[in-house]
């Protein structure tokens, strides 16, 4: 039977706009004999609108005027129900006169495409859970943990995986320069624990950049990460699965031209870093190595659906896992889908594959008691 699709894309981070493009790559690519798709639109405001096709495929942002029907969520009830609200406020005790209900599709499956906060932090997938829905991704917890660079070293560590050596800030608390000094040699990068895009990330070469870059960090989060550098390369690989079978591909390579792959690299000046697929003169050996890592630290993330992760490979072959990206990107030169072409698997099937994989761990869930008797 055909299922419908929900694919929720938007949101109110800084990578909205990527986040449109990757929803409508996967719009294009979905197998449309397999499954109805409609798309939910996050305003840069929060809020939620049915969009239409055509108004999609034309769309460089959503604002809360944009057309389309805002959305109301009814959890136990109906998922959904779309509505044009009043023109004025209503005076109380009246009736709502330009108050419109219409109905909309059940949806089967959720694909959200939201990056950053209120998207791959769990908060999306908890609101999802809570409305009964399959989603495509990891469930909440993974999410959370995924998103704070803090929690997720200090798991990988117990997991016995190698993390560039740190020391966690708060920002109530006044730092101390020499403990931190004492303990990592130069160079250091210091970072918000949760933000993305390299966003409030530097470079330290000595004491008056470090103090500059923790108060930068600050500015981001409560929360920075003091790290040791690592000299090496940065290599991503793919995961893809539920925690019963997961796999990962082979692995590619950022190269840059310069420096590190900071926000400008990413987004402004593209010729700054070179994505290279299959990563080149990575021998055998370090390949199985990273893909083996990169499926314990799936594991010991509490990771489902897919993740890609993103590691540091040194001269003398040790990998360093630097993060886990759970809702990586999905253009058409995004690594994640890149790296699974280059093993085999093209674009549509991948999709559909993660979509499968939601439903699956849905139904696997559902299944279990959730009362004593
Ligand atoms: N410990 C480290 N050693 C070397 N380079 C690092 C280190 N931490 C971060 N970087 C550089 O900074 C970039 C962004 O840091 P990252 O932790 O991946 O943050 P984000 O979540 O914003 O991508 C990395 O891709 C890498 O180039
Ligand atoms: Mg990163």
């Amino acid at each position: 039977m055909k299922k419908t699709v929900a694919l929720l894309c938007g949101g109110v981070s800084p990578e909205h706009e990527v986040s449109l493009n990757s929803a409508r790559n996967i719009y294009k690519a979905i197998d449309k004999a397999k499954y109805d798709v409609i798309v939910i639109g996050v305003s840069r405001s929060g809020q939620w609108l049915h969009i239409m096709e055509d108004e999609f495929m034309a769309l460089s942002s959503l604002e809360n005027d944009s057309s389309g029907w805002p959305l109301m969520l009814v959890p136990g009830e109906e998922l959904v129900i779309q509505y044009r609200p009043a023109a004025q406020s209503p005076v109380a005790g009246q009736q709502f006169p330009n108050f419109q209900i219409s109905s909309f599709p059940k949806i089967d499956v959720v694909f959200p495409i939201i990056h950053g906060p209120f998207g791959e932090d769990g908060t999306l997938q908890g609101l999802l859970s809570i409305l009964g829905l399959p989603y495509v991704g990891p469930g909440t917890l993974g999410s959370a943990v995924g998103m704070d660079k803090d929690f997720t070293k200090r798991l990988l560590r117990d997991a016995g995986i190698a993390v560039a050596p740190w020391v966690t800030l708060l920002k109530h608390e006044a730092p101390d320069y020499g403990a931190i000094l004492k303990k990592l040699p130069f160079p250091l990068f210091v970072k918000p624990a949760n933000m993305g895009s390299s966003v409030g990330v530097s470079k330290a070469e000595n004491e008056s950049e470090l103090k500059a870059a923790v108060e930068l960090a600050f500015k981001f989060d409560t929360k920075v990460l003091v790290e040791q550098g690592i000299k090496g390369r940065e290599i991503e690989t793919a995961v893809l699965g539920n925690v019963e079978d997961t796999t990962a591909s082979g692995v590619g390579e950022i190269v840059m031209a310069q420096g590190f792959y900071d926000y400008e690299s990413k987004y402004i000046s593209p010729d700054a870093a070179r994505v290279v697929i299959p990563a080149e003169n990575v021998a055998q050996k370090d390949v199985e190595n990273i893909r083996q890592t990169a499926l314990k630290a799936y594991r010991a993330l509490g990771l489902e659906g897919l993740a890609r992760m993103d590691v540091f490979l040194t001269a003398e072959g040790d990998v360093y896992v630097n993060e886990p990206n759970t809702l990586p990107g999905f253009t058409n030169i995004s690594m994640y889908p890149k790296l699974w072409a280059a093993a085999g698997l093209n674009y549509g099937d991948l999709i559909d594959q993660l979509l499968q994989l939601a439903i699956a761990r849905y139904n696997r869930d559902a299944r279990l008691q959730r009362t004593r008797g």
